[in-house]
């Protein structure tokens, strides 16, 4: 294990099965759609990796970064999408839409890209997360995951696609991070 996790919150094996039965739900779920899995960099390209080898049905699939500039002070002012969809996909309408996203913490971000979506005129808009963290849910916002692989308490957590400064993506597993490794920076 890595020195600077202080423990493992969920295994590699548990996030198997965790991505596979998340997997198996879109697969009953879009049966006979056009899904579109759209992956939010940089966090979760490794949830998408592994979630789009699992789904049984045909999917297409793209990726979107989203910059928020600072400590939000109102509803969603400071969250632009920084890479858009891809040019050929100016046309929205045929698409089922499923954000694939690795946590969810104050819900600026997808409230943001939700909504986004659905004004260019997505036919539907939903969430896949692999970790949701309500008790950090901005009170003006009522989101909830329509996919979500565990909720946890309100840690600070790393791998599995999550960084801390831009360290710890690759780990296997989901771990929380000392407070001395949040020290040091
Ligand atoms: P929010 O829901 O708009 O507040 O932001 C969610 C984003 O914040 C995620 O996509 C992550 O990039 C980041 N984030 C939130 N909590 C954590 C965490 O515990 N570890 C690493 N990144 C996190
Ligand atoms: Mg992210």
């Amino acid at each position: 294990m890595n020195s600077d996790i202080e423990s493992i919150l969920i295994s590699e094996k548990e996030l198997d099965d965790i991505v596979t039965n998340i997997a198996d739900q879109i697969s009953r779920d879009y049966a006979g759609k056009r899904l579109l899995l759209l992956c939010i960099l940089k966090g979760s390209v490794v949830f998408m990796g592994d979630l789009m080898k699992k789904v049984k049905i045909p999917v297409e699939i793209d990726f979107m970064k989203v910059s928020s500039y600072g400590a939000a002070t109102e509803s969603n002012p400071n969250i632009k999408p920084k890479i858009g969809l891809d040019i050929s996909r100016n046309d929205l309408s045929e698409l089922d839409i499923l954000i694939v996203e690795d946590i969810i913490d104050s819900g600026r971000t997808l409230d943001y890209l939700t909504g986004y979506l659905k004004h260019k005129g997505a036919k539907s808009v939903k969430i896949a997360t692999v970790l949701d963290k309500p008790e950090r849910r901005d009170p003006r916002i009522t989101l909830t995951p329509d996919y979500c692989g565990k909720t946890i308490p309100d840690k600070f957590v790393v791998g599995y696609g999550l960084d801390y400064n831009e360290k710890y993506r690759a780990l296997p597993y989901i771990g929380i991070l000392s407070p001395e490794a949040i020290a040091k920076k």
